[in-house]
């Protein structure tokens, strides 16, 4: 099949994610991402694709997308941050992680960027719930288990 939003480099992403996570609910969720961050949307075709690619029905795909409103967050920043809130996520230290984002980045979760370089996003779980703590920075998924403040400015510095 032809895709015209799943791009090579989505699709090699996606099969990455279907070695790593046991889950095909988690894949559709990084899957998701990859083609939000991409089109900053995400449409009817985008999940016939996807759909199509991972061999999952289009209605169970509808229904992750339905649920999780971070797909329709609007970005007014270079590089979005999502860091998990959720209880797995709660329970392995997220607060303390969202802490640092603020503080690191000088902007407050869920308002408006200030410098337009980052914008902080809580979100409800990025279906990586083995790596809690977790969060991710534009479409690169992170562990934030082990995560110190000289960390992750180490990898804040990579998103200018
Ligand atoms: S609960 Fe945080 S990633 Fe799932």
């Amino acid at each position: 099949m032809q895709y015209t939003y799943l791009t090579e480099d989505i699709r090699q992403k996606i099969d990455k994610y279907l070695n790593t996570f046991p889950v095909k609910e988690q894949v559709i969720i990084q899957a998701l991402h990859l083609i939000y961050s991409k089109y900053r949307d995400i449409e009817l075709p985008h999940m016939e694709e996807l759909s199509n690619y991972i061999q999952v029905p289009l209605n169970q795909i509808e229904g992750i997308v339905h649920f999780y409103d971070m797909f329709r967050v609007k970005r007014n920043a270079r590089h979005h941050i999502r860091v998990c809130k959720n209880l797995p996520c709660h329970i392995m230290g997220c607060k303390k992680l969202l802490e640092l984002f603020e503080k690191l980045t000088n902007e407050k979760a869920n308002e408006e960027s200030k410098h337009g370089r980052f914008y902080i996003e809580t979100v409800e779980c990025i279906g990586a719930c083995s790596v809690a703590p977790a969060f991710m920075i534009d479409d690169d998924l992170y562990d934030g288990t082990k995560i110190t403040e000289e960390k992750l400015n180490e990898i804040l510095s990579k998103y200018t």
